[in-house]
């Protein structure tokens, strides 16, 4: 049995067998095994008139052991059982003058640099697991909700986004013949987005979606943007921007509820140490509510949805504090938003999450449907205190005379995205989808400040180390 089997289901006085890790070990006596299995540890008490001096000397932060014992009600504060050790192996030493995750708080930037082992520390552990927890509620809603995964290429042709951000896979080598013929025959990269090929099943099989990796070589070395990012695209067909505007609202919503109920002890863990955060910050700064009290106003409260002209208003008529304006100012109607101007509008103005839509079309990508007005298309952005940009999506241009033109003008080229054309040749219908970046997602969940923490191993500008 794990140690989160032992705490939830176990006999008092039964014999337990536990392998696990050393997080500490006190007057050669109380230590305090990990197994990942949940947060807390178990309290494994060592008779040290019976244990051998030097299995006593491996019994070390970080030491692989095995223990087999009774499992009896706890002495100490804080936790309902321990285990009296009858007998205790040592698995794996760990010399305690190189291990590097020593008993005590070190900075989130140090454990980057360790990020083979930082998964050790009771912050990385709950962070992963409320991961693996919202992965899974991600997979469950869309199965609940008569979606069907679909595994898009990771390996591609085309610029989903336009905005030519990436990364050229070819066998190609600077010793290659001028004549060589690259493996596919045809420049390709690595994936900015599955939504084209989503579109396609999607208007097959009605409702899809897609999470996998995507690859971004913008520059963006920010505590919000990764090379290598995980995201969800669903993409439905016969929806219109408000069905999808209702759906991203429900799926996140969803998936929060989910480990509000399953993830307590590492939200409740969490929580904590994002209070503790947030009391470092100026007053001005501090988020308004705590972890679990800003993911419960989520999951109960609707979110606010403005025009984007309705945005630039309010943002026209605001000041972000007293003496300070915008460091970017809002340069009328037309610009892209900065993100101080995002989270101005839903830390400020609203807190609470706002989905912008309807954005003008220079500023967006594509595919996205133009309104009536000639001017707008029904795009839609999901923000997030703390977070910025959550989700992006969009009612999708299903007329093939409008979708032509648009590329046209945008320069994209028709040839590659022949398929993409035929769509709207064959049965076009009006489709909607987004992609939400799944990182953000535990950004806010865990309450983390750095995308960098929120995955195993982050990709960034200058940095693919392990
Ligand atoms: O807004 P984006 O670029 O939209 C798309 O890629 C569309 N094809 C989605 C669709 O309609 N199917 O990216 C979607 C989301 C963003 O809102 C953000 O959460 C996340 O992906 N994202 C990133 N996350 C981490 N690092 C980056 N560099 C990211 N770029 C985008
Ligand atoms: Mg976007």
């Amino acid at each position: 049995m794990d140690i989160r089997q032992l705490f939830s289901g176990a006999q008092l006085n039964q014999t337990v067998q536990v392998r696990g890790w050393v997080r500490t070990f006190r007057a050669n006596r109380f230590m305090a095994l990990n197994d990942g299995s949940c947060l807390a540890n178990m309290q494994c008490v060592v008779d040290f008139d019976q244990t051998p001096e030097e299995v006593l000397a491996e019994i070390n932060t970080g030491a692989a052991v095995e223990v087999l014992g009774t499992l009896v009600p706890s002495q100490g504060k804080g936790q309902k059982f321990e285990i009296q050790v009858d007998s205790l192996r040592i698995l794996g030493t760990s010399n305690p003058d190189e291990y590097p995750i020593q008993p005590k708080k070190h900075s989130l930037e140090f454990l980057r640099e360790k990020a083979h082992l930082r998964v050790r520390t009771s912050t990385f552990a709950a962070v992963m697991r409320v991961r693996a927890a919202l992965s899974f509620a991600v997979h469950q809603y869309f199965a609940e909700h008569g979606f069907y995964q679909v595994h898009t290429p990771i390996i591609t042709g085309s610029d989903a986004e336009g905005a030519g951000e990436m990364f050229r896979v070819t066998t190609l080598t600077a010793k290659s013949a001028a004549d060589e013929i690259d493996f596919f025959g045809k420049e390709t990269n690595l994936t900015v987005s599955g939504q084209l090929e989503a579109e396609t099943y999607a208007m097959g099989l009605g409702k899809v979606y897609t999470f996998g990796p995507t690859f971004r070589a913008e520059n963006s070395n920010t505590s919000r943007h990764l090379a290598e990012f995980w995201m969800i695209e669903p993409e439905v067909a016969f929806n219109n921007l408000d069905d999808n505007m209702d759906l991203a609202e429900d799926f996140i919503k969803s998936v929060l509820a989910y480990i509000l109920e399953h993830c307590q002890e590492d939200l409740t863990f969490l929580d904590q140490r994002f209070a503790e955060e947030e009391a470092k910050k100026p007053q001005l700064e501090r988020s308004p509510m705590g972890l679990m009290e800003r993911l419960r106003f989520v999951t109960e409260n609707e979110f606010i949805r403005i025009s984007y002209t309705e945005a630039i208003d309010i943002l026209r008529n605001s000041k972000p504090n007293k003496k300070k304006k915008f460091s970017y100012p809002i340069e009328g109607w037309g610009a892209d938003l900065q993100s101080e101007h995002e989270r101005y509008l839903v830390e400020k103005h609203f807190t609470s999450p706002v989905i912008l839509y309807d954005y003008p079309a220079e500023i967006k990508a594509f595919y996205m449907r133009m309104n009536e007005d000639g001017k707008t298309v029904r795009a839609m952005d999901v923000l997030f205190p703390g977070v910025g940009e959550m989700v992006g999506g969009s009612q999708r241009e299903e007329r093939l005379d409008k979708l032509v033109a648009r590329m046209r003008a945008m320069d994209i080229d028709e040839e590659e995205l022949w398929w993409y054309l035929d769509l709207r040749r064959f049965g076009t219908a009006e489709h909607a989808g987004f992609g939400l970046g799944f990182e953000r997602l535990v950004l806010y969940a865990t309450g983390m400040t750095n995308i960098r923490d929120v995955i195993p191993y982050p990709r960034t500008p200058l940095n693919a180390a392990f």
